[in-house]
């Protein structure tokens, strides 16, 4: 499809070109296109309309909620409620599963509904990360835990939307990743990003370095080298955005283990399955000190991985130090 074709033509050019497709991933991946817009309009006007600041509630993961984390959270809930083919799903923000009483639906969703929350009251770059799965669990019943704990291997679509210097979303159903660029003055979402691939290698590499002296050894002397080298040190602090530049500039992104936190701070189910996803299609690896994320079997909804995302040549070079 040419640069420039609207994101609802591409979906559709996606779905003729399957002849059993029957419009209804079309029309999931319309919802969260449709709620990602609307979490771009209280995203711009946060700032002005008493939307930053925390809500004085802490969520499952024991993290001060931000009133956006809460408002992005209701806005996908109800566009994916509304939808109606999705028959459950599960957020960061929400302890367990929520139904959404459409039990003909399909599919699940994992998603992160505001990732990088420090950053909405500084003005920086934030997003949303979501994950699609089809319901293991018969059509017409309650759907179940099993629906969610298949495996990143099995997600039929993943993507992400970046709330940057412009808004982006970026998703794939598995055979290519696309990116498409949100034109506020027409209010549709534009391909711009056609088949993204990653540099086989690169020079940019992303941790918390208020952290360092937490790593192992091996993961130090990981970041020693990349120093040595002179490579660029870009930490935003949005696992989005680090992840977005680092995927079309060429880069690693690191969230590694302490002994403080063993499994790291990332989430498994609705941030590093759907990353690892994208990554695996553009050419990136994404692994944990011990194999490649989307071979982790899930056991819980809010379990967490260390993660190390990037550039293959990066990730290898890092995966030499760790054995
Ligand atoms: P979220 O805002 O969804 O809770 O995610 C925060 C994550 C991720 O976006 C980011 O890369 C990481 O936390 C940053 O953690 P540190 O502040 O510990 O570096
Ligand atoms: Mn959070
Ligand atoms: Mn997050
Ligand atoms: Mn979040």
């Amino acid at each position: 499809m040419p640069l420039g074709t609207t994101l609802d033509r591409y979906i559709l050019h996606r779905q003729n070109a399957f002849a059993f497709a029957t419009g209804e991933l079309s029309q999931l991946l319309r919802d969260i296109a449709l709620a990602g817009k609307i979490v771009h309009r209280e995203v711009n006007r946060a700032g002005l309309i008493d939307l930053t600041g925390d809500m004085g509630l802490q969520n499952v993961q024991g993290e001060a909620q931000q009133k956006l984390d809460v408002i992005a959270d209701i806005r996908f809930r109800r566009a994916l409620t509304n939808g109606g083919e999705v028959c459950a799903l599960i957020s960061e923000e929400e302890e367990g599963i929520i139904f959404t009483g459409n039990n003909k639906g399909k599919y699940v969703v994992a998603i992160d509904p505001l990732d990088g929350s420090s950053n909405i009251d500084v003005n920086v770059s934030i997003g949303t990360i979501f994950s699609i799965y089809r319901r293991v669990t018969p059509v017409g019943s309650e759907p179940t835990l099993d629906d969610f704990m298949q495996g990143g291997h099995e997600q039929v679509a993943a993507g992400y939307i970046l709330f940057g210097s412009s808004t982006m979303l970026v998703y794939t159903t598995g055979h290519s990743v696309n990116g498409f660029t949100y034109d506020t003055s027409v209010g549709e979402f534009i391909l711009s990003h056609p088949n993204i691939k990653t540099p086989q290698n690169g020079a940019i590499y992303s941790y918390n370095d208020g952290n360092l002296n937490a790593y192992a050894e091996p993961v130090q002397r990981y970041l020693a080298a990349c120093r040595e080298r002179q490579y660029s040190a870009r930490y935003i602090g949005s696992l989005v955005a680090d992840f977005h530049r680092n995927l079309l500039k060429g880069g690693i992104y690191l969230y590694p283990p302490t002994a403080k936190n063993p499994n790291g701070k990332l989430r498994l189910l609705y941030e590093c399955y759907p990353l690892a996803f994208i990554a695996g299609i553009t050419g990136c690896l994404a692994v944990n000190d011990t194999e490649a994320i989307l071979n982790i079997k899930p056991t819980s909804l809010h379990q967490r991985t260390p993660l190390y995302i990037g550039a293959p040549a990066m990730v290898e070079e890092l995966m030499g130090y760790l054995v």
